[in-house]
């Protein structure tokens, strides 16, 4: 049996860890918004499920992200705030077929979606 060197296990596991940090590192940020297609019960239907889990207060009057004052708006600050939370997960950002990857960051304004 081969018997390799204590210091040289360390060293393979040390640059492993830095091989791993820099892949997870480089993988591309996504959003989860919802589709304009979808039907407005199914928007407030996330939203209240979404907001069972995650902080809800920006979309709520006054609320950092409360204008514009849609369902869309709401529905997809929401729905993304669940997916990050989820670790963004592809399941996450289903709800039903009316979620959607972005691949640049939704925020605007004051509205700053989680990444
Ligand atoms: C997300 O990842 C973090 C860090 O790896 C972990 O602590 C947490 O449990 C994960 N959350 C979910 C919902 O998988």
């Amino acid at each position: 049996m081969v018997k390799i060197s204590l210091p040289l296990t360390i060293l393979f596991v040390f640059l492993s860890l830095i091989m791993i940090n820099h892949l997870h590192a480089a993988s591309p940020k996504t959003w989860c918004v919802a589709k304009l297609t979808a039907a407005n019960v199914q928007l407030q239907e996330n939203i209240n499920l979404g907001c069972k889990r995650v902080d809800c207060r920006p979309i709520r009057h006054g609320g950092y992200c409360f204008n514009p004052n849609t369902l869309l708006n709401h529905a997809s600050f929401v729905m993304n705030a669940y997916y990050q939370s989820r670790n963004r997960t592809q399941k996450a950002c289903n709800f039903k077929n009316t979620g959607t990857f972005a691949t640049t960051d939704p925020s605007f304004g004051s509205c700053k979606y989680r990444s």
